[in-house]
């Protein structure tokens, strides 16, 4: 594992930590690497009003949009499961695919190991931003 990788997956980790999720106790968390090297990580943030809850890998691209990255090459994500290798949400892999079809996706146990696979193999013949553009 390269450092940089390591450093994605223990920063996700770090962000399951924070997740605020008083309803489902299922923490999540994600970390993004952009393309210049920056890591912006995110946690899922439940509310009372169940459908308003955002999942860690969403909060994590708000934050890195906000701080002005729009091109990134990996995520990380992490959940408390132990035994199997977890993937983000149908919604979360359409909120990547907005930033283009290039990511490599590492899922990520608690105790650091990860499988690494891509958002093409995850959400395969997707709809994208190409789609909307004028023939
Ligand atoms: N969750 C995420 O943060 N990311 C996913 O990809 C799947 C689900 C969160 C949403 C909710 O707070 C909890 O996990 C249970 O669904």
């Amino acid at each position: 594992m390269t450092d940089k990788v390591k450093e994605l997956v223990s920063k996700c980790l770090q962000a399951r930590d924070m997740a605020y999720c008083p309803y489902s106790r299922f923490p999540v968390g994600a970390a993004i690497l952009t393309a210049d090297g920056a890591i912006i990580t995110g946690c899922n943030v439940e509310n009372a009003s169940y459908g308003l809850t955002v999942c860690a890998e969403r909060t994590a691209i708000q934050r890195a949009v906000v701080e002005g990255h729009r091109q990134f090459t990996a995520i990380a994500v992490t959940c408390d499961i132990k035994d199997r290798f977890v993937g983000p949400c149908g919604a979360c892999r359409q909120v990547l695919m907005e930033f283009g079809s290039d990511w490599i996706v590492y899922l990520t146990k608690p105790d650091g190991s990860y499988k690494e696979t891509s958002l093409s193999e995850l959400l395969p013949l997707a709809f994208s931003p190409a789609h909307l553009e004028k023939n």
